[in-house]
């Protein structure tokens, strides 16, 4: 009976149309792709019995680390394409109607930017054409190479500028790398018209969050989940309605909270503190798991109700860097859709 109501609840949740908002292209790479593109290329990936050994780790380091490794493995146009189409396809396939997906451009020193974002572009065009999913690029920086790098990363990115570039982010291991010195890069990102994101309070404490929205000026927090560390801050967020883009399987393999059912777990007590947050899925393969299932997750184990469901939803609406006819259109459009699959995701629990 409970296993009929998972699957249940998964076809709906899988149905519902969705925005993604945080998830990596490089950490987007399915095993057997990365398998064949190291073969192609010539890539010695370490040795494993099974594409899916590649893919453990139990801290955000360790992961980082396989996810360097495998961005090597790709090279060519073609395999940027190919690993983008793969990405949207999936991320259709698991009922998104349009990513917002961080590109780590750095993880490539041998690759050419315009290569990376020619084959970056194709595989977006051919995925709306499949699909009819739409998406928009941004770039991550990487905090560990330090604030010169960045500035110079920032204006390698605007050269390959377009309507489709929308933002910059921050990423990789945070803990020894706060924020405040990545600001003056930021804010000329923010002068060029770029916006703003980075993540924060994932493996660095709550302060982080707060010097991202401060100093950095950032409009979402990736992650965010120490924020549970600080009332007043949590308080702030509440009332200022600043998006989380959550992602509940990373925090099984990146931070201490590997228990989703736990009362303590962050998203959960973020959820019930009244924050506004969304579900994403990060580095999908990378975490064994999917967009859809990261919904599944949010109800079955992190307690999230059919509304709290409904409401994720419509943050990724309100919050996605798009105009606001293309947000309007998005409402009227996938309303009935909406409200169709959280009445039959009520009906489940009676
Ligand atoms: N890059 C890809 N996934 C990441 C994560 N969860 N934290 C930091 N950097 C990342
Ligand atoms: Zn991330």
């Amino acid at each position: 009976m409970n296993e009929e109501r998972t699957q249940t609840r998964a076809r709906l949740l899988r149905a519902l149309p969705k925005i993604e908002l945080h998830v990596h292209l490089q950490g987007s790479v399915q095993p057997q792709t990365a398998l064949e593109l190291a073969r192609k290329n010539g890539i010695e990936l370490p040795p494993c019995e099974s594409p899916q050994e590649l893919y453990a780790y139990d801290t955000l380091d360790a992961f980082l680390a396989v996810y360097s490794i495998l961005a090597e493995a790709i090279v060519e146009t073609e395999d940027f394409h190919r690993i983008t189409y793969e990405m949207l396809g999936s991320a259709a396939g698991n009922g998104a109607r349009h990513v917002e997906f961080f590109a780590s451009f750095c993880a490539h020193p041998k690759v050419p930017y315009g290569r990376q974002f020619d084959g970056i572009r194709a595989g977006m065009r051919d995925a709306l054409r499949d699909y009819g999913i739409t998406s928009a690029i941004i770039p991550g920086i990487n905090r560990e190479e330090g604030p010169e790098a960045a500035a110079t990363y920032l204006d390698q990115i605007l050269k390959y500028r377009d309507d489709d570039l929308i933002g910059v982010g921050l990423d990789y291991f945070e803990a020894p790398f706060p924020p405040e010195p990545f600001a003056p890069v930021y804010e000329r990102a923010r002068k060029a018209g770029l916006r703003l994101t980075a993540h924060a309070g994932e493996a660095g404490p709550a302060s982080f969050v707060e010097a991202s929205l401060d100093q950095l000026g950032v409009e979402r927090i990736d992650h965010g989940y120490n924020i549970v560390d600080d009332a007043a801050l949590l308080e702030r967020c509440r009332d200022s309605g600043i998006l989380f883009t959550c992602c509940p399987s990373t925090t099984t393999y990146t931070t201490p909270h590997k228990d989703l059912r736990a009362a303590s777990h962050p998203i959960r007590r973020m959820n019930e503190a009244g924050l506004t947050l969304c579900l994403n899925s990060d580095d999908p393969p990378m975490f064994h798991t999917d967009l859809a299932n990261e919904y599944l997750r949010a109800v079955e184990e992190l307690g999230f109700s059919a509304a709290d469901i409904e409401r994720t939803i419509y943050n990724t609406i309100d919050h996605a860097w798009v105009d606001d006819s293309t947000r309007r259109t998005w409402r009227s459009e996938w309303q009935p859709l909406i409200s169709e699959g959280i009445e039959a995701l009520r009906q489940i629990d009676g």
